[in-house]
């Protein structure tokens, strides 16, 4: 998978960005404390944006990816709801059901964490971190959110992001439903293959989808233990 003769143009859209190691684990332990704010915001997503670093960087790896490209989804997946931060409480905590006017609200967090990000210029880069956070909710059919771009339209980072996210939110509980087992959680990741996620990307999971499930149950005998 990672022969370079196999490698797609696409997966270059992700430019690395060249930085010392020291500074380069100084930026994920940021982008990791930066993610505590949301959860010191909201406790219920706790874990989700390890979650959603951990599963981002293996199925970028699986897909081919060089660990640098890796390393920059996994850092993208700590900060992809950071903009979460600008969504007042009653809203991002309300137990129940969203109106269509706070829902709408809700939609400006993929725009405002690109803003909070923006001045951080190795994050700005074409396709980089920005673009990842701003297009995490956007549907392979064009249905989502904020810009409604289509298939490869979508960032690749951005296509991932959103797999892995989404899985991550199933498995997790919410105060208005139960968390979904694997099984059902994959059940319905194939059911939205094509219309929400990238076919690719969705196949690059099934491949890792056992180290994924290992991960999962060792973060959460990690938590048991404390
Ligand atoms: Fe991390
Ligand atoms: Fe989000």
């Amino acid at each position: 998978m990672n022969n370079p003769a196999n490698r797609s143009i696409e997966l270059d859209d992700i430019c690395e960005f060249q930085v010392l190691d020291a500074v380069q684990m100084t930026v994920h332990q940021f982008a990791e404390s930066l993610s505590h704010i949301i959860d010191a915001k909201d406790h219920c997503t706790y874990n989700h944006s390890e979650e959603v670093a951990v599963m981002a960087q293996t199925i970028g790896q699986q897909m081919g990816l060089s660990a640098k490209q890796a390393d920059i989804l996994h850092v993208a997946g700590h900060l992809h709801d950071i903009g979460k931060v600008g969504i007042q409480d009653s809203i991002l905590k309300k137990r129940g059901p969203l109106t269509k006017s706070e829902f709408n609200i809700i939609k400006r967090h993929p725009e405002i964490g690109a803003q909070i990000m923006a001045p951080v210029l190795p994050f700005s880069g074409k396709n980089g971190i920005v673009k990842m956070i701003l297009h995490h909710h956007e549907r392979f059919d064009g249905k989502g959110y904020p810009h409604g771009l289509k298939g490869h339209e979508i960032p690749l980072g951005a296509r991932i992001i959103a797999v892995a996210d989404s899985l991550s939110a199933m498995l997790q509980h919410r105060p208005y439903r139960k968390a979904m087992s694997y099984e059902q959680a994959l059940d319905e990741l194939i059911a939205c293959t094509d219309t929400q996620f990238d076919p690719k990307v969705v196949d690059a999971f099934f491949g890792v989808r056992e180290i994924i499930w290992d991960y999962l149950g060792s973060l959460h005998k990690r938590e048991g233990a404390a």
